[in-house]
């Protein structure tokens, strides 16, 4: 669709970063906080990169007082953040620990002096390792009712001064990593257990949605999404079919529980009959029918290219060569298995290949702006539900050069040309609250360390050295800084 003139920006559009709790926190075991899955697992040889974890991070639990004043002096109107369960919950339930609510608390009243809006995440992957030893986390019913009162304690303590609120962080990365890959913590390979336990997570997230209109009627409660749009390779109509089971599998069997209570009737059938389905207990479905978000969280990076599956269209030998491309990247979007596993959904259903017209990024994750409008889009024809963009960020080497800058237009560029896609989509008519670009500092990039940076400000540290752990803005910073005082149009200064 083309427009001769943009809408502007929505006046009190949201302008903002994110983070996640293990991602900058440090302070591990600080003030009573228990220890979480990711505690453990990052210290397994072999498991990060360079041996990479959380224990210090940015050191944002002791610093953040830094963080939110150079927040403010970029002129940020919302930072999403996440809550740490185990600092509140150091057990997972029982003895609530004050000192935790009370870092969040100052955090909150921090960021409300400066008028910039706390959007709450409850989860961003770190349940309490107690409650993986006791029970095995989310892999059994136990888990919902100790996230309901770890939820309930937050709505409780911050409802008069947190209005947007997200409830899990990418449930379908974070359950593939973990369930399916072995890359994440709790390490299985099983995808009739990633079902399982994402069934359980369904069920969880509706219970606290439930939850959270009962305690808090004033704000806004979703889940942030982990959005790829899907794409057929080319208009030979079994590869469009490709795309639309791509586009079933890997996104509307999420969204649409959140969003109707449903699983989509071809992906549950498929899955039953290859027997890995979820079970559904009854009054499970009652309970994911009463939940309704108030808006979506969408994370975007990328979609994924779709051919028709290799059983009804073997591959030619050009194939293969895209393929390999596909491959090559470390992609947690990318959920089609290199080798043949004895569980494989995606095989009767599509194959991922590489987009040829796209680039990639060192880390093999295609840059498309274009997507995150067809992403915004589909989302809003087929939920119809305000959005907030919750992450969009590019991962690069930084680096400090010896005045002590950081000249970063790599990033400038890519999320400029996201953001112009994003005043498009919503002059196309698409109901956006804000933008939270990935991430406000640098930050522990979960397997690929401190080396892949995504922030408007570096921090002086790197895989083997905490160094100072000074905070230096890079040039990405004064640019975000002129788009969020003219309200976009800075995005216009140089085309
Ligand atoms: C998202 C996560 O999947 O992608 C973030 O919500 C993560 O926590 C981000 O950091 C970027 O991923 P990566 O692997 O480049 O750090």
């Amino acid at each position: 669709m083309y427009h001769e003139k943009l809408d502007p920006f929505p006046k009190d559009f949201l302008w903002g970063a994110a983070s996640a709790a293990y991602q900058i926190e440090g302070g591990w075991d600080a003030d009573g906080k228990g220890p979480s899955v990711w505690d453990e697992f990052a210290k397994i040889p072999g498991k990060t990169f360079e041996g990479t974890n959380g224990d210090v991070a940015v050191d944002h639990y002791h610093r953040f007082q830094e963080d939110v004043k150079l927040m403010a002096e970029m002129g940020m109107k919302s930072y999403r953040f996440s809550v740490a369960w185990s600092r509140i919950f150091p057990e997972g339930s029982g003895e609530v620990n004050e000192k935790g609510l009370a870092f969040y608390e100052q955090l909150i009243d921090a960021l409300r002096k400066y008028k910039i809006e706390p959007v709450l995440t409850l989860y961003h992957w770190d349940i309490p390792k107690a409650l993986q030893d006791k029970y095995g986390g989310w892999e059994s019913r136990k888990v919902i009712d100790d996230f309901d009162q770890y939820a309930r304690t937050l709505f409780t303590r911050f409802k008069d001064k947190v209005k947007y609120w997200v409830s899990f962080n990418e449930q379908n990365v974070f359950t593939a990593m973990g369930y399916r890959w072995d890359t994440h913590p709790p390490r299985v390979t099983d995808v009739k257990r990633m079902f399982a336990a994402n069934h359980i997570i369904n069920l969880t997230n509706a219970k606290v949605i439930n939850s959270f209109h009962e305690l808090v009627p004033n704000g806004l409660i979703g889940p942030s999404f982990g959005y790829g749009p899907m794409y057929s390779f080319d208009c030979d109509p079994s590869n469009v079919l490709a795309a639309l089971n791509g586009e079933e599998f890997q996104n509307h069997w999420w969204m649409d529980v959140y969003v109707h209570g449903k699983y989509p009737k071809v992906t549950f059938k498929h899955l039953t009959r290859l027997g890995i389905a979820p079970t559904l207990e009854a009054g499970d479905e009652a309970l994911l029918q009463s939940a309704k978000p108030d808006f979506l969280g969408v994370n975007y990076y990328h979609g994924g290219t779709v051919k028709a599956n290799e059983i009804e269209q073997p591959p030619t030998s050009e194939d293969q060569d895209t393929e390999e491309k596909a491959f090559q990247a470390t992609d947690p979007y990318l959920m089609q298995p290199k080798t043949e596993q004895a569980q494989s959904p995606e095989t009767t259903m599509f194959k991922n290949v590489a987009n040829p017209f796209l680039e990639t990024t060192k880390w093999g994750w295609e840059i498309d702006p274009i997507g995150i409008r067809i992403a915004l889009r589909r989302l809003q024809n087929r939920y119809d539900l305000p959005m907030m963009i919750t992450e969009n960020g590019l991962g690069a080497i930084d680096q400090l050069t010896d005045e002590g800058t950081i000249e970063d237009d790599y990033r400038i560029e890519y999320l400029q040309t996201h953001l112009i896609e994003v005043q498009k989509a919503i002059t196309d008519g698409v109901e956006l609250l804000g933008y939270c670009a990935w991430s406000f500092t640098d930050l522990l990039s979960w397997l690929n360390g401190y080396k892949k940076r995504y922030g408007f400000v570096y921090i002086d540290r790197d895989d083997t050295s905490e160094k100072d752990l000074k905070r230096i803005p890079k040039k990405s910073y004064y640019w975000y800084k002129k788009v969020i005082e003219t309200n976009g149009k800075e995005l216009y200064s140089n085309r």
